[in-house]
């Protein structure tokens, strides 16, 4: 199916929503409220087991029309049907994106009976299933013949942060807490402190790379397998038992000697960061196992039927996306804080990091034109309750505008007597103090009935002013279940895409981390001693000399 291109409409729709954004630059969304009682019943919506609050988003009823008119002057609608067909929306790799087969559960073909994927899907979970639930019973065992009981994934990027955020935020359901570990960085100190805890009898390595040439998990790989053989002996059966590979480049797992027989194949139109539902998810299915495992990719499933029927005034992906937009390219909010209220998800801003500024951290659009306007904000955040005491103070009295999501669960994964109430209590004062703020009126008013003179009250006041007018949205749920948290994630997916087809930019590429990888290359020579220090800037070239020089005199 050929895809729409950027149109004038598009064009003018943008130039609309930016005129009606000066006229609404001094709109204080408490008198919003004010005006309009049903404020919160026309700005909420409720699918998949979320409740999506966005009436404390700075918009009136013009700014989402207007919203609704750009999405169906970028023709949203037939983009979101080029998704779900299996167009070349990666236009650039000229691949499909195809993460949506990987939640279903039917028997049907998909997209089409023309590129049915589902027959691999299907035959890549079953063998998936089939492995982890032979680990979990414990009839896998490692080459001394016990069974496994520790479970360490190698990986990086798309490879690491979507099972790493599952299973810390499902960490109390499947019954193997504690089990799964995760490696990322090149530095020797994560590997060695998750090793430092393990007995390579017992453990095994899932490494996991689209392309099997990232230099930061093949390091990792080759030092994990070291370990296993200096502790295990160099017995044939070593890798074979204690390292699996999760990869769409066999060839190179082979190389680097994995078993054939325990490679978990991926497509190519599977982004790194679309793919925790592919067989990179193998650890969540070990640490979950596969009921709960299901549940996650139907909640997934689920807000992917909604997304792709629900009109798009009432499509929960499509106002989130909206309502960042206007947030962030028309009122000028530079970077937006993901702020979850459960504990259980507190590495979801660092997945959602590289899901919403790899995808769509770019200016230049499928067209080849740059855009005019900012497109993905800087994405940030951390446990809301902690942020509290720590940087909420920028964001109530910082003066900067800057967006959040509240994410937030009425109850907790774990039951003792007030916590969960006072995680609700903190996250709503949250959001609307941050929406409220606090006057000069008000704060000297309140000095006064504490006790304080005039003259006191009036030098205090100042520094108690809260400018307010800070929007939120706020995403509440009853409790964090695997469906819930595959509900959640889809979201956001496809609120990046809603956004990409608004900027016409391509969210499924990824060039700008290229450079880095090819330059790391030839520093990393340098930086060895194999070859001299290279034709570098100045600072460049002294840092390395610095470094070799630091090597050489520990060396002797
Ligand atoms: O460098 C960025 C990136 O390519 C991500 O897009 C990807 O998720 C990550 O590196 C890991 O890549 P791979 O799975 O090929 O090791």
């Amino acid at each position: 199916m050929p895809l729409p291109t950027f149109s004038a409409d598009a064009d003018a729709a943008w130039a609309q929503l930016r005129a009606h954004g000066r006229t609404l630059a001094g709109v204080r969304l408490h008198e919003l409220f004010a005006a309009d009682p049903l404020r919160f019943e026309r700005l909420h919506l409720d699918a998949c087991g979320l409740l999506l609050d966005y009436s404390k988003a700075r918009i009136d009823n013009r700014a989402l029309e207007l919203l609704l008119d750009l999405a169906a002057a970028a023709r949203l609608e037939t983009w979101i049907e080029a998704l779900f067909s299996g167009a070349e929306v990666n236009s650039t790799e000229r691949r499909a994106a195809l993460h949506p087969a990987l939640r279903r559960f039917d028997s049907e073909a998909f997209p089409g009976p023309a590129n049915d994927v589902m027959p691999a899907v299907r035959a890549v979970r079953e063998r998936l299933t089939a492995f982890a639930e032979t680990v979990r019973a414990g009839r896998w065992t490692g080459c001394t013949g016990r069974p496994i009981e520790q479970v360490v994934n190698i990986g990086i990027g798309g490879s690491d942060l979507g099972p790493r955020m599952v299973c810390t935020a499902l960490e109390a359901w499947g019954g193997w807490a504690g089990r799964v570990h995760f490696v990322a960085n090149v530095d020797a100190t994560e590997l060695s402190l998750v090793l430092a805890g393990l007995d390579p009898a017992v453990t095994l390595f899932v490494v996991t790379s689209k392309t099997f040439t990232t230099q930061e998990t093949l390091c990792n790989a080759r030092s994990a397998k070291d370990w296993l053989i200096a502790g295990c002996g160099d017995r044939p059966a070593v890798v074979a038992r204690h390292m699996v590979a999760v990869t769409g480049s066999p060839g190179r797992a082979i190389e680097f000697g994995a078993d054939p027989g325990n490679i978990f194949e991926m497509w190519d139109w599977v982004g790194g960061r679309y793919s925790l539902w592919s067989a990179v998810g193998l650890p969540i299915l070990l640490a979950l196992g596969s009921e709960y495992y299901a549940e996650l990719l139907a909640g997934a499933h689920a807000i992917d039927e909604h997304f792709r029927h629900a009109p798009p005034a009432a499509n929960m992906p499509v106002l989130l996306a909206l309502v960042g937009l206007w947030h962030g390219s028309v009122l000028g909010a530079e970077s937006h804080a993901i702020l979850p209220y459960d504990f259980a998800l507190r590495v979801l801003p660092a997945y959602l990091q590289q899901l919403e500024m790899e995808s769509n951290g770019k200016r230049v659009r499928r067209d080849g034109r740059s855009v005019d306007y900012p497109t993905c904000p800087v994405v940030w955040g951390g446990p809301g309750n902690n942020g509290q005491h720590a940087f909420f103070q920028l964001l109530h009295q910082g003066g900067r505008l800057v967006s959040s999501d509240f994410l937030v669960a009425a109850h907790g994964q774990r039951p003792l007597p007030g916590h969960d109430d006072a995680v609700v209590a903190n996250a709503l004062a949250q959001s609307e103090a941050l929406m409220r703020g606090r006057t000069l009126a008000e704060a000297r008013a309140e000095l006064i009935a504490r006790g304080l003179d005039e003259a006191q009250a009036e030098a205090l006041a100042p520094h108690r002013v809260l400018p307010g007018n800070q929007p939120s949205n706020t995403l509440l749920f009853e409790r964090l279940t695997p469906a819930v948290l595959g509900a959640l994630l889809a979201l956001y997916e496809h609120k990046v895409f809603v956004q990409s087809v608004c900027w016409g930019i391509n969210p499924f590429d990824q060039w700008g981390v290229e450079l880095g990888k090819e330059l790391a290359g030839v520093l990393l020579a340098e930086i060895e001693g194999a070859v001299p220090a290279g034709n570098h800037d100045a600072s460049t070239t002294a840092l390395v000399q610095r470094v070799r020089s630091w090597r050489a005199s520990t060396e002797a």
